[in-house]
């Protein structure tokens, strides 16, 4: 036998790990997008949660994405994480958690979806891939970034270490994964105190957020040394704005992220993580309050404390309003915006969100 008619009669396999989301999980018809009876029928428990934000005129265009979604994510075997920053309609309409950096790693870590999509920015898909690397996970946008996870990279990481040796260095969730398989331990907003002790030194590097660090620095005894990131959406608020609303709102409570300048968060009643923000809203019940954070956090915590004013001087993130129903949509069909995160770099970056997870309260 020839060697050609030899090779003709192998098979070969792709394994499992090098077909991409569509080959491996097949193709779905693109599903019909008519606002029919039963779409409204069915999508009228979820509109009644949003209605305060979207006229019923959009609705009609937005439910048959929400009911499609619902039903595509079941069939196949989907589990849709959003971040606290999304839209009404994605974080009410089609989630299935919902939450801060750190529940969102958490969930990511535990769940048993085959396919996890994430409504947020890429750094937090990647931590998801990261937890979860035998499991695909989608990104609705892949250009939804972030300004902190673009201020640093590995390389700066490694010449942070040389500079400072024996110093541990904690990374802010809000990074590469590049960035946090150069660094000791990770940290979100709801927990970079503790994870700063738990270092047990006199002295730390907290990268990339300035702010953050700054806030945190606050907090402990230890010496927290930065690096010169921040959050383009919370560092546009002033201390100034803070006051000035205060005089016109008297008796408004204000609560601020920690990315916000320390100046921010030295004029607010209360400053945590967004899920800290939200518990806050929810346990106090202020008459008035003011969330010095992203837009959609008041209209998402609005329907579960009726009785509480939102006064709403907010900012967008650009990045996280890239994820829309429609592009949900699309990446559930077409199973597209695949996270890939290198075998090696996953691994050890893996060490540093674990050592944080792992972390006792
Ligand atoms: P949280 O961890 O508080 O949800 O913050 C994420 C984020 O990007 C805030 O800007
Ligand atoms: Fe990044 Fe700020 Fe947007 Fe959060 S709000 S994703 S920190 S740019």
């Amino acid at each position: 036998m020839t060697a050609s008619a030899n090779a003709a009669r192998v098979q070969t396999h792709t394994p499992d790990h090098q077909l991409t989301a569509l080959e491996k999980f097949g193709k779905v018809p693109r599903p019909s997008l008519a606002y029919t009876e039963e779409v409204a029928r069915e999508t009228a428990p979820i509109y009644e949660k949003v209605k305060d934000f979207i006229p019923e005129i959009e609705w009609a265009a937005l439910a048959p994405l929400v009911h499609a979604i619902n039903k595509l994510k079941k069939e196949r075997n989907a589990v849709i994480l959003a971040h606290n920053y999304m839209t009404p309609d994605i974080f009410h309409g089609v989630a299935d958690i919902v939450g801060d950096s750190l529940q969102l790693a958490k969930e990511a870590a535990k769940t048993e979806a085959e396919i996890i999509v994430q409504c947020g920015v890429h750094f937090m898909a990647e931590t998801s891939k990261i937890l979860s690397p035998e499991k695909t996970v989608l990104i609705p946008d892949m250009n939804a970034g972030c300004s902190l996870a673009e201020s640093i990279t590995g390389e700066d990481v490694r010449r942070l270490r040389e500079a400072n040796p024996g110093v541990p260095i904690i990374t802010y969730v809000n990074t590469s994964a590049d960035v946090k398989a150069e660094c000791d331990i990770c940290c979100t907003s709801s927990n970079a105190v503790q994870v700063v002790e738990a270092m047990g030194t006199d002295k730390v590097l907290l990268v990339p957020d300035q702010y953050l660090a700054a806030n945190v620095g606050r907090q402990t005894d230890v010496e927290v040394l930065t690096w010169a990131g921040s959050c383009e959406v919370h560092e546009q608020f002033t201390a100034q704005e803070l006051r000035d609303y205060r005089a016109i709102e008297p008796g408004v409570k204000i609560i601020a992220h920690p990315e916000c300048p320390p100046e921010v968060v030295d004029e607010a009643d209360f400053a945590g993580s967004t899920a800290h923000m939200i518990n806050w809203v929810k346990d106090n019940r202020p008459e008035k309050v003011m969330m010095i954070t992203e837009c959609s956090m008041a209209d998402n915590v609005a329907n579960a404390t009726p009785e509480v004013e939102y006064i709403r001087p907010c900012n967008l993130c650009p990045h996280m309003k890239r994820i829309t129903l429609t592009k949900i949509l699309d990446t559930l069909v077409d199973l597209s915006g695949e996270v890939v995160v290198d075998e090696d770099i996953a691994a050890r970056a893996r060490v540093s969100v674990e050592r944080m997870i792992n972390l006792k309260n």
